[in-house]
Formats: C-alpha cells, sequence, structure tokens
C-alpha cells in the first residue's frame, strides 16, 4: 500500500507551468491536504483529460499536460481534482469506454505520467481522484471480444447481459429499453458462422457492453482494479453510473415512454436498484482498509435527493453529485427548497452534502443561467459559485468555468463526436441540441489565437475548435484583473480556506430576505456563533439577489467579497449600521 507524500522538491514541469509562490504554499492548505475528514468540505475540480493542455501537440489533451498545469490548480485554491477516464480506450464515448482498465491510452500518455501526476499533486497538496467506469466496458475489451468471438457458447457472455431477441425469428430486441444516447439498448451479434446471433445490452452506446455484476468475477475483476490505483495512490474514485450496475432480475420491460428521463420521477427497472448497494458496501470496506481516507463519490442519478442519499449510508460511499442542484434554475424559492432538503436528506445518513454546477455531461452554467443574454449568464454563473461555495459542504468545479467560460453552441457538425449527438438523443435546451461537445471545447491558456496555448505550439490543433472571441477569456488575459473570473474564484476560495464557517456544518441559517433575495449565516459549527474566525470575522452572511434589478437591504456586516468584483467589493456596499444596494444577479460575503 502506497500513500505519497508531500515532496515539495519535485522537478518543476517546463515551460507551460505557471509558477508557484512557495509562500502561497500556506500552512492551511498543508493542513487540508492532511485532514482525515477532508472531503467533508474539499473544492475538487474535474479535469477533463482530452480539453485541458495538450503537452505534445497532437490536438488531444493528455497527463503531463495535466501535471504541468498542476500549479495553476493549487494557484486557483482547490483541494482535489478528478480525473475524467484517461484508460485504453477507442474512444467511443471519450474514454467511457474502456478496453483495459489498468493501461493508460497512449493519446493520454503512459502509467509512469499517471504515477507522475498522483507524486506531483501530492506535492502541491492536492488531491487525486480518478474515474472507474463499472457499469460497461468497451466492446475492445478482452472479456467481450473473446465473448462474441467464442460464440454463444462462451462462459464469458455470462458476464455481459446476451440475451436471445423476441418475435419468430430472434429479430426484436429482448424488452424495451432505451439507450441514454437514444435507440434500442440492444445489440444483435452475428455468430461465428455468420447466422444473426443473440443480443446484448449497452445502455449507452453499442460500444459499451454493460456487465452482469450477478457475476462474482466482475466483482472480482473491480475489486483488483480499485486496489491497483490505490496502490498507484489516488486518493478515491469517481463511480461513473453508480445507479445502473443492477438490473431488475428478469430484465422486465419498461412500459413507459419516460425511460431515459434521468432525473424523472417515473422508476426504470435498469436504474437505481436496490441491489447496487451491496456493491458499495464491499467497495467501502476495500476503501476503508487503505490509509489516508481513500473516497468514493457516485454518480448517481436518481430521482430524489433521498434516493441518493442511500447511497451514502455509513458502510458506503462518502459523497454523490447533486444533480438536482445542478438542475435548478435561477429561482431564489426553488434554490432555498433544494439546499433545505439536500442537507436535509444528506443529515439523515450524516454524510455531507455536495453542490455542483457544470460538468462534461450539462450546459456550462454561464451559458444555462443566461435566459439568452450571455453578460447576464456570466453574472448569474459568477453569484451563484459564490452561493455554491458558501454551503456546507463539499463543491464540484468544472474545467474552465473559473475562467467563465460559455458552451460553444456553433459546433459544425463535422467537427461533433459525442455519441449522443449521432444516436440522437437530442433534447431541448441552450446548447447544441443538447448534446455534450459544447462543454468539452479545449481551455484557453494564453495568446491570442487559437488553441490558446492548449497545445505547444502556435497554429497547433485542437480536437475541438475554440471560439476566437475566446481570446478575452484565458488565463493569461484574466490573471491579474480584479474584475476576472478568474480572480474572482482565487479570491472565493482563498477566502474559504481563511473562514472554515463557509464549508463547515450540516446547515444553513436562513435569514429574513426581501422576495428573489436569498440571505444566510454561515458559522463554524462547535463554535457556537461566537469563536473568532481567522480574518476576524465572528461568522459570514451570504446574500444573493437573484432579480433583475437592484435591492437595497440593511447592511448585514462588512463586505468581503462581491460576485461582481473581487477587489472592490465594498465599492457601493455599504457597512455595518447602512443600507445596502445588493446589484442585480449578484453574491455578497460579509463578515458578520
Ligand atoms: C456518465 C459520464 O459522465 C458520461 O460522460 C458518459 O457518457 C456516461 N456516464 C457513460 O459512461
Amino acid at each position: 500500500m502506497t500513500q505519497h507524500t508531500t515532496d515539495v522538491t519535485t522537478d518543476r514541469p517546463d515551460d507551460t507551468t505557471d509558477t508557484v509562490d512557495t509562500a502561497d504554499t500556506t500552512d492551511s492548505a498543508e493542513a487540508a491536504a492532511t485532514r482525515a475528514d477532508w472531503w467533508h468540505d474539499a473544492v475538487i475540480y474535474q479535469v477533463y483529460p482530452r480539453s485541458f493542455a495538450d503537452s505534445d501537440g497532437d490536438g488531444m489533451g493528455d497527463l503531463p499536460g495535466v501535471t504541468a498545469r498542476l500549479p495553476y490548480l493549487r494557484r486557483l485554491g482547490v483541494d482535489a481534482v478528478w480525473l475524467s477516464p484517461f484508460y485504453a480506450s477507442p474512444q467511443a464515448d471519450a474514454g467511457y469506454d474502456v478496453a483495459d482498465y489498468r493501461v493508460v491510452d497512449p493519446v493520454f500518455g503512459t502509467l509512469a505520467d499517471a504515477d507522475d501526476l498522483v507524486r506531483r499533486a501530492h506535492a502541491l497538496g492536492l488531491r487525486v481522484i480518478v474515474d472507474i467506469v463499472p457499469n460497461h466496458c468497451s466492446e475492445k475489451h478482452e472479456w467481450f471480444r473473446r465473448a462474441l468471438a467464442e460464440g454463444p457458447a462462451s462462459a464469458l457472455r455470462e458476464r455481459f447481459h446476451f440475451r436471445p431477441g423476441r418475435g419468430p425469428r430472434g429479430e426484436l430486441p429482448p424488452n424495451d429499453w432505451e439507450s441514454v444516447f437514444g435507440g434500442p439498448a440492444w445489440t444483435r451479434t452475428t455468430n461465428p458462422d455468420g447466422t444473426p446471433g443473440d443480443w446484448y445490452l449497452h445502455l449507452f452506446a453499442p460500444e459499451q457492453p454493460d456487465f452482469d455484476w450477478q457475476h462474482p468475477a466482475v466483482h472480482e475483476e473491480f475489486r483488483s482494479i480499485l486496489r491497483f490505483w490505490l496502490d498507484l495512490g489516488v486518493d478515491g474514485f469517481r463511480i461513473d453510473v453508480a445507479h445502473g450496475l443492477i438490473k431488475a432480475a428478469g430484465l422486465p420491460d419498461v412500459g413507459h415512454p419516460e425511460q431515459v428521463k434521468l432525473l424523472g420521477s417515473a422508476p426504470v427497472p435498469y436504474f437505481d436498484q436496490d441491489g447496487v448497494h451491496e456493491i458499495y458496501r464491499e467497495w467501502r470496506a476495500l476503501l476503508d482498509s487503505y490509509d489516508g481516507e481513500r473516497i468514493a463519490v457516485a454518480e448517481a442519478w436518481t430521482p430524489t435527493v433521498e434516493r441518493s442519499a442511500l447511497y451514502l449510508r455509513p458502510d458506503e460511499l462518502h459523497q454523490a453529485f447533486n444533480f438536482t442542484y445542478l438542475m435548478t434554475g435561477w429561482d431564489a424559492t426553488a434554490l432555498r427548497a433544494v439546499i433545505d432538503r439536500s442537507l436535509d436528506a444528506m443529515n439523515a445518513v450524516a454524510a455531507p452534502a455536495t453542490w455542483v454546477l457544470s460538468n462534461h455531461d450539462v450546459v456550462r452554467h454561464a451559458t444555462r443561467f443566461a435566459d439568452g443574454d450571455p453578460d447576464r449568464g456570466l453574472r448569474r454563473a459568477r453569484a451563484a459559485t459564490l452561493l455554491m461555495l458558501a454551503l456546507p459542504g463539499s463543491a464540484y468545479l468544472y474545467q474552465g468555468e473559473e475562467l467563465g467560460l460559455p458552451e460553444v453552441t456553433d459546433l459544425p457538425d463535422e467537427v461533433r463526436q459525442d455519441p449522443a449527438f449521432f444516436r440522437g438523443s437530442a433534447q431541448e435546451g441552450p446548447g447544441q441540441e443538447g448534446t455534450r461537445d459544447g462543454c468539452r471545447v479545449p481551455m484557453p491558456w494564453s495568446g491570442t489565437r487559437p488553441p490558446f496555448g492548449f497545445g505547444p505550439a502556435e497554429d497547433g490543433p485542437s480536437w475541438l475548435p475554440q471560439p476566437a472571441a475566446w481570446r478575452d477569456l484565458t488565463a493569461e488575459a484574466q490573471e491579474g484583473d480584479p474584475a476576472s473570473t478568474l480572480e474572482l474564484y482565487r479570491a472565493a476560495l482563498a477566502l474559504r480556506r481563511a473562514h472554515p464557517a463557509l464549508g463547515a456544518g450540516r446547515a444553513v441559517e436562513w435569514l429574513p430576505a426581501p422576495e428573489g433575495v436569498l440571505a444566510f449565516r454561515r458559522t463554524a459549527e462547535g463554535a457556537g456563533g461566537a469563536a473568532q474566525e481567522p480574518g476576524g470575522a465572528r461568522s459570514l452572511v451570504v446574500t444573493v439577489n437573484l432579480t433583475g434589478r437592484p435591492v437595497t437591504v440593511p447592511a448585514p456586516g462588512t463586505p468581503l467579497l462581491c460576485s461582481l468584483n473581487s477587489r472592490a467589493p465594498g465599492a457601493d456596499l455599504g457597512g455595518p449600521g447602512s443600507d445596502a444596494v445588493l446589484p442585480p444577479d449578484s453574491t455578497v460575503w460579509w463578515a458578520a
């Protein structure tokens, strides 16, 4: 069992590296990195490796690219990094189709690169979480290739869901399940002798056959894969489709048309079955057998936060993404309700709440909140982020949101790669037909022309084109500008470290506020509301004006940070004893 610990003398990566101010390697960061309960209030940054930073100029991001940018993340002020899959994969679903779970895809680098990334992250006080994809693999996975090649008698078919078709000649899929990406969830095989054969289940693309988790070999294999990465030193896992591993016995028809609405209220026989919990008990015992508080976070799309909480009972997983929160619009009543309900649900199982606004599967929140006006979208996105970062629990950020990146909504069809685009699961939405390439466009780092420092060459490729307008949104362009989104995130994360009350505890104390405004107090638990926080504040008050007009309230204290400008929070806000005018679509943190 290896736990890599701090080694600040590791070589710094080369020219693409931001320098780290050693003074910035603060005691509090070091302390946070070694805290046993680090995940209770951690801010975790999602890196989507193919779109983060490209070290070798092939147009695709890679692990050495991530490693070179770790100092940027350290400076941003996050606690941990979650890496989307970088394993050997034909990339039919951007790496969520895994052919070998113990091999790094050459596109992303080598196992030595993964090892280097983990060590350097630890040296900087950052934890590393990797993605694990247990619901399905790639059609190129050895078990599946052999299951097909060996024909109907292959014992390996029992590790997947192979079934005869319906209809006189087996020409109809075994049941009515639909793929999340559109079309039937079944594909018919051809027998080695060329005759039509059985069908296999794939809840996602046909290139992603579902494992049958009733088979003990599947359990054994995944325990071994978890150990492989834990031994390499990772701090935890994000579990892909954690709600999908167990299917209802007999694979019954759904029988209604609502089946793939992920947060729909209608239960389906392939998601959120009670049997999944046994698997996570097994995994928790394994995680607990390692030192250093290794964690697992569930990607579990369930109909309610209460159902999600079941994954977080004390002997199961540590966290689950709060997709109900992510799907909530810019509306004071709805947000307050989802915050309360999430906290209640998590408190019932003694788990920390989590909060998330963007990821690689959804339209970026700067665009979701825009209602057609990009400036309004960015204003609200910044305000939403300050709201999220003041809630008790752990928060997830998605790469590029700290630059205020919007969704790219005009990608030409010929560059599209999302399998959902080709299989027609298009939905209504502010993105490009609701599919996912628009939130995956490579990061703009520097310079004035694409690829904006994404790769080493000035005119080099990027796997998706970046809009020319991103010249104003590069990390370089925003550096040092107090009005920039990057500096706002840095200021917010620094304050969150300095004021543990912001992420602490299990509840928010709501304060009276005018319609369309949320106001709440955050006090470090156990301090009885009277402890002096570092920075002088006893507690913090957060105000969120969700209306499109200025709202005047008695100033709750001294302004610490306003979502409009990181360095001039107090400009028009007044202070104790005076009135404050809360700007439209803004959040303010007050020392009070
Ligand atoms: C959820 C992942 O986040 C998504 O990107 C992927 O397509 C599906 N699971 C299938 O693995």
